[in-house]
């Protein structure tokens, strides 16, 4: 194959015409339009309005279903047929990204902070330094999403492709909403779906295989998978025993449907809940709400035992590592790169480098730059070891996570397209990217105006309501 990046996203945009005209008719039947393509208003043009002067009410109808019009939810994703002429489907990362906050916070800062110093850091846990979200903008949804359009420019995919945003982060900006929907709304990928996945520092490669799962059962063609972390905002800068650890920052990948074979091959997931208070975020949930008593007591922060996660992480990375090597059927020494979750140098050498015995340099470690950024360390990591060439076709490689829950995951995956530099783009393709982030922020506050516009409308009890969105047996 002269270029498989190229052949892995002409498979993709094969098998995505092809199910998008097969699912047109049935899209029709239920709304009038194709599921693209917003259903015709009704009369929405002065020209369209009856010739009997109108009353108030009918007036006020009118604008609510013009309202309903705009606001009706896209429809949804069409179930796409499996890859064309029955071959077999592979879930291929062809797109990657990272992003971290400007803001950097030594081991030297920290030492004005907390009773803490430099050589114990980077000895306890090979950390220099971490990035922190100082600007109250810089959030889990806008560092994610610079992360994803990231990965979407280096794939060359338009985020209308995306069919959907899976954002694994142990800090969403809210309960709910879920910040894959706020990063869906940031990079205007209007045909995806969204969801965020808790699963702590595990939730990016749980994230991943929720992604092959779905690519491999040919409900989706293109699927981003971001992890995204603003920590700091949920960290006792009071206590020394976890707020040297942390940083913030955001990593997506693009993983799309290929009939090139390799990908993710194999995955491997584990929860031992009996854990749980190990590492917990105590307040905020509905187990203990938030109240004058939980914020004055400071369990709105992270608490941790350090010690009982360091024993746990160490035997949990080795073991899901062997396991999921072996479930692909490979061994140990077929792997070219480890990118473990970064959360401490030792925890990495205690697993990875002694218990497996695996070569230094055939383990990716970046802690010292960034601390522990959850969910986003394996993507950050994995961008890294890109930039670094540490990465080319047909490489074996594992990614190993642990975290709060208490929960683990690796994967085990063969790379398969070209990581050389991109060439940069030219004026008209930086014009087109550039208005194409524009065009979906004004979309997003005109849906935004029309709301309030409807809001504005007396509401009318007897009126019926909307009808739901249309929806077949079994989806
Ligand atoms: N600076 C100086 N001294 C410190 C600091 C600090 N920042 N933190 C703790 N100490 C002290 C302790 O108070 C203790 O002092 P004492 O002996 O007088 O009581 C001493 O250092 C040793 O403390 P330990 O807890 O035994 O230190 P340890 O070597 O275990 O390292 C650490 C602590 C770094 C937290 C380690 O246990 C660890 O990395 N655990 C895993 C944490 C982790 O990975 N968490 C993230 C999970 S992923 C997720 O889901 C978010």
């Amino acid at each position: 194959m002269d270029n498989p990046q190229l052949h892995v996203m002409q498979q993709a945009d094969a098998s995505r015409t092809d199910g998008s005209r097969a699912e047109a008719p049935r899209a029709d039947a239920h709304s009038g339009g194709n599921g693209h393509n917003p259903p015709p208003a009704p009369s929405p043009t002065p020209g369209a309005l009856p010739s009997a002067p109108p009353s108030v009410s009918a007036a006020v109808e009118r604008a609510r279903n013009f309202g309903n019009s705009l606001l009706r939810p896209p429809q949804p994703m069409p179930r796409l047929p499996l890859a064309a002429a029955g071959e077999r489907r592979y879930a291929q990362i062809v797109g990657w990204g990272m992003q971290v906050p400007d803001k950097v916070i030594t081991n030297q800062d920290l030492e004005q902070i907390v009773d803490t110093t430099d050589d114990w850091i980077r000895d306890r846990t090979g950390i220099e330094e971490r990035h922190v979200a100082a600007d109250p903008r810089e959030t889990s949804a806008t560092l994610g999403a610079a992360a994803a359009r990231k990965a979407l420019e280096v794939a060359d995919v338009h985020p209308s492709r995306v069919n959907v945003i899976m954002c694994a982060t142990s800090s969403p900006e809210h309960t709910f909403p879920s910040t894959g929907s706020i990063i869906q709304d940031l990079i205007g990928a209007d045909n995806a779906g969204a969801f965020d996945l808790s699963a702590a520092c595990s939730g990016f490669v749980y994230a991943l295989s929720l992604a092959r799962g779905m690519i491999l059962a040919g409900d989706a063609e293109y699927i981003l998978v971001v992890g995204t972390e603003t920590l700091s905002r949920i960290v006792d800068w009071t206590d020394r025993g976890t707020c040297v650890l942390f940083g913030d920052g955001a990593g997506a990948v693009l993983v799309a449907a290929s009939d090139v074979p390799g990908g993710v091959l194999a995955v491997e997931l584990g929860s031992d809940g009996s854990g749980g208070n190990t590492l917990i975020l105590p307040a905020g949930g509905s187990a203990m709400p938030a109240s004058l008593e939980t914020v004055s007591g400071g369990n709105h922060y992270i608490k941790m035992d350090g010690k009982a996660v360091f024993r746990f992480a160490t035997k949990v990375m080795a073991e899901a590592t062997q396991k999921v090597v072996a479930r692909a059927g490979l061994t140990l020494d077929d792997v070219d790169l480890v990118v473990p979750h970064q959360a401490n140098r030792r925890i990495i050498e205690n697993s990875v480098l002694r218990q497996l015995k695996i070569p230094a340099e055939k383990c990716f470690i970046n802690v010292q730059k960034y601390g522990n950024t959850s969910t986003a360390s394996i993507p950050i990591a994995l961008c890294e070891a890109i930039e670094e060439g540490k990465v080319k076709p047909g490489d074996k490689l594992v990614f190993v996570g642990f975290g709060a829950g208490l929960t683990w995951a690796a994967c085990a995956l063969e790379w398969s397209v070209p990581v050389g530099k991109r060439p940069e783009d030219n004026w008209w393709q930086q014009t087109r990217r550039q208005a194409t982030y524009q065009a979906a922020a004004y979309r997003s506050m005109w849906k935004k105006a029309v709301r309030r516009v409807y809001d504005m409308l007396p509401t009318d009890p007897e009126a019926s309501p909307a009808p739901p969105p249309s929806r077949e047996p079994g989806k």
